[in-house]
């Protein structure tokens, strides 16, 4: 709930600082003082802590969180926090401006909150495969450093930002693989037409720019992760490039033998739309207990698999099923798709600790 209460009296506003207490998943508290007329994220990252976030603007989602206390929040998306969340005490923190104090819980752990600042990194881009009509592969190479090393170290369900030679631009990806040594990065793209990534894409595709070109690695951060629920089965639920988060997280279960039922239903508008991945061949050889349930919006005559959006199909496999055998369900994707599961997770009767979400935004 949105409260107000009045600065500090006798003090210019300037020298006005709010005490906000941040409460992670796993119990850790942080307190930091935000300055009058500033936002929580900034507060955090001036005082050395950098919050998941993304856009800075109120768009993304990426900064979700609860809150109790005084504040008011700025100009945002619905698709990032929609009106009933905001009326449950549902926040962007890059659009919090604490009037008062405040207390904030946040759904991940400690170790998503980065100390100092976020990782800087060069790479080399080194494979570039179409996988389907409109997306593609990508395979980027970190270049050693005196911090890492060789490897690679994130936890499945991050992301990193890319930005390419000689421009300012940034922008964020989810890994589509685990953490590994040999200091590789998989990410999955949507092209669009007219895009800015898309078009350099487009060219490697094509051949008219070599692979091997410098691009430098911001990250990684987010804080889109499994969560530990016992013995629950997790149903993953994706459109478009939300599968990269999802792989990787089945691929972290596959490393780990994780013995949860898993299921992912991945939707796209039409079969051509279908990606070739050998990668899901592999996490349904590694995983026993996984299903793969391709959901396709506009079936041909002859598509013999589920019909309708993946969250019409998780609707229809919710049904019936018994309290005891309620999944977790992951969901990454549009915000359409991340709000329409949201409220197929509320119709079923799950609590809202069984969802976990993560909107991907057009780039
Ligand atoms: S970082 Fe707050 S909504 Fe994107």
């Amino acid at each position: 709930m949105t409260t107000t209460a009045a600065p500090d009296a006798g003090r210019s506003a300037g020298d006005v600082h709010y005490p906000v207490t941040l409460t992670t998943a796993d119990g850790v508290r942080l307190d930091i003082a935000v300055p009058d007329g500033g936002d929580v994220v900034t507060a955090a990252r001036g005082a050395g802590l950098v919050l998941p976030s993304q856009c800075g603007q109120g768009t993304c989602g990426s900064c979700h969180a609860t809150a109790r206390g005084a504040y008011r929040l700025g100009p945002h998306s619905p698709a990032a926090l929609p009106p009933e969340q905001e009326a449950v005490g549902g926040v962007l923190l890059c659009r919090t401006y604490p009037l008062g104090g405040v207390q904030v819980q946040v759904s991940y752990p400690r170790s998503r909150i980065v100390d100092g600042g976020i990782g800087r990194r060069e790479g080399t881009i080194e494979a570039v495969t179409s996988i389907a009509h409109d997306t593609v592969w990508l395979r980027v190479q970190a270049a050693p450093d005196a911090a890492a090393g060789t490897g690679v170290e994130f936890d499945p369900g991050q992301f990193v930002e890319l930005q390419l030679p000689g421009d300012d631009r940034r922008r964020a990806y989810s890994m589509a693989n685990t953490p590994n040594w040999d200091g590789e990065l998989e990410f999955l793209i949507r092209l669009h037409e007219g895009g800015y990534f898309s078009g350099y894409l487009a060219d490697l595709l094509a051949g008219r720019r070599p692979l091997g070109e410098r691009i430098v690695l911001h990250g990684p951060t987010g804080a889109f992760a499994l969560r530990e629920s016992g013995l629950r089965p997790r149903w993953f639920v994706a459109g478009g490039t939300g599968l990269a988060p999802l792989l990787s997280l089945l691929r972290r279960m596959a490393e780990w033998g994780e013995p949860h039922p898993a299921r992912l239903l991945y939707g796209v508008t039409a079969e051509h739309d279908l990606p070739d991945l050998p990668v899901l061949a592999e996490i349904t050889d590694a995983l026993p207990g996984f299903e793969l349930v391709p959901c396709v919006w506009q079936p041909g005559p002859t598509w013999t698999g589920r019909c309708g959006t993946p969250a019409d199909v998780l609707a229809e496999d919710l049904a019936g099923l018994r309290v005891t055998a309620a999944p977790d369900v992951y969901v990454c994707g549009p915000p359409l798709l991340v709000d329409a599961v949201q409220q197929v997770v509320r119709a079923a009767g799950l609590p809202d600790g069984h969802v976990v979400t993560e909107r991907v935004l057009p780039t």
